[in-house]
């Protein structure tokens, strides 16, 4: 606030983008509802926020082991890796992994496109490291909404995050997968676990912790998933034990929720992008977005004559060219104005000391209140684990991933100081995840691999018991 006085010009445009706690709270008690809504047998289908049942039913007990795939689709690369579970030393060691870069036009090509460049990097990388012959697991990391069907049957609900291949949505990912490796024919594939990166982040911090039941990515999207009690889950059969549920909040504010709160910078990023009207929440918090948002209000004040004297610059008009992780480097605590200054010119604009002061305060509004969005919504899920199991106090651990919970210097602080104000009785342990698409799509497999098993062993006891009980009549 202190800020905001010595730069009392500015107030008026920040000031919607300050959300008290109230207001969070307000916002955590909506996401509650929107949480019951998309669990719903009958309540789903018109839910902004989805609540996808995964079809993982476990975090890992310890007994993993074996040789994985896994491939991790969700950003610009697409990543193919190795990744060995070892028992004994309770370790996930990833023995190699190989990127490939997914050009611009491909994330909006077709789908058969898209999926024959995945084929094809698979096959270099089984190539280089002599696994051709082998048809080991695959875990696949595809971070986008997909109705789960099964543990290797998943359909795109939508694209997000810049991708929009045709032909990919409402179809089933894994079979897209597995025709484009049988067009080639020079290669196969064992059994395929789909994984959403959020899960894959919960199960590789799950090796280290086993409280560990959330897993949370801020990155360039946004998304959580938590183990849910299966009888809430209405939409899959059983009442018993838990399964993960891939909340898909980036949707929350869909259905207009959101809207006492959306700016109209957020509006105009909103309209501006390829998937306008959807996924909300996501937009006003994640790493695609932020820089947008400091551009257009920059361009706002500059317009305004609040800032460089009313000059602008061609960079400073053109969308995207505020990069999200400028934010991160101006806020940084040392070097921060410095930096400031030096991102400015390089946008070709004439600052004064105090231009770069401003420019700083405007970065640092609206991180916070990604921050703080973030931290509404992981206390609307660490409440609810709390009431499902009864307790008056709940500890538990979230893993967490992301570029922009990793690299802005005091994100995560501000993240779990509100979280610790609108979950007193939660106490979360943050752990950031290392790799938890590669590694935890490995270790998603794995639990499968173990659970398939132990199924299996258990039918074949049950049959045996049966045939006791012949032999004994
Ligand atoms: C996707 C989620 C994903 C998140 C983080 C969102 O855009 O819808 O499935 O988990 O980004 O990568």
């Amino acid at each position: 606030m202190k800020n905001f006085i010595e730069h009392g010009t500015s107030y008026e445009y920040l000031e919607p983008f300050c959300l008290s706690l109230e207001k969070l709270q307000e916002v955590s008690a909506r996401l509650k509802r929107d949480f019951s809504r998309g669990l719903g047998k009958h309540s789903h289908h018109k839910a902004p926020v989805k609540m996808l049942p995964t079809f993982v039913r476990a975090t890992p007990d310890g007994t993993e082991k074996g040789d994985f795939l896994a491939l991790d689709l969700g950003g610009t690369n697409f990543r193919v890796l190795h990744v060995r579970v070892v028992e004994e030393q309770q370790k996930v060691l990833k023995m190699d992994s190989q990127i490939c870069a997914i050009p611009q036009d491909m994330m909006l090509g077709t789908g058969e496109q898209l999926f024959d460049h995945i084929a094809a990097c698979l096959s270099d990388f089984l190539v280089s490291q002599d696994l051709k012959g082998q048809t080991l697991p695959l875990g696949f990391t595809f971070s986008f909404p997909c109705e789960q069907k099964e543990i290797d049957k998943s359909i795109l609900i939508r694209w997000t995050k810049g991708f929009n291949c045709s032909g990919v949505e409402g179809k089933d990912v894994v079979k897209l997968l597995k025709e484009a490796i049988h067009r080639r024919g020079d290669y196969d594939i064992g059994s395929v676990a789909m994984v959403n990166d959020t899960v894959g982040t919960m199960m590789s911090c799950g090796y280290r912790d086993q409280s560990c039941e959330i897993g949370m990515i801020i990155g360039t999207g946004t998304n959580a998933c938590y183990m849910e009690e299966m009888k809430n889950v209405k939409r899959v059969e059983g009442e018993d034990g838990r399964m993960c549920i891939n909340t898909e909040w980036g949707g929350f504010g869909d259905d207009g929720s959101l809207k006492d709160i959306q700016t109209e910078f957020d509006r105009v990023v909103d309209k501006m992008s390829i998937n306008t009207g959807v996924h909300t929440f996501e937009k006003m918090i994640s790493g695609m977005y932020l820089g947008e948002i400091v551009r257009l209000v920059l361009v706002k004040l500059t317009e305004d004559k609040l800032l460089f004297k009313g000059q602008s610059s061609e960079a400073l008009k053109t969308p995207g060219r505020f990069e999200t992780k400028f934010i991160s480097e101006i806020e940084e605590q040392d070097n921060g104005l410095e930096n400031a200054q030096n991102i400015l010119t390089k946008l070709g604009l004439k600052w004064e000391l105090v231009d770069s002061r401003v420019v700083r305060l405007v970065c640092d509004t609206i991180s916070s209140r990604s921050a703080r969005l973030c931290a509404a919504a992981l206390a609307t899920i660490a409440n609810r684990i709390r009431v499902n199991r009864g307790l008056d106090h709940l500890k538990t651990t979230v893993g967490v991933d992301g570029t922009v919970y990793r690299k802005h210097p005091n994100f995560s602080d501000e993240l779990k100081a509100t979280v610790r104000l609108l979950a007193p009785e939660c106490d979360i342990t943050f752990l950031v995840s290392e790799d938890g698409s590669g590694k935890g799509a490995a270790m998603v497999t794995a639990v499968a691999q173990r659970l398939a098993l132990q199924s299996r062993l258990l039918e074949d006891s049950d049959g045996e018991s049966d045939e006791e009980e012949e032999e004994d009549k």
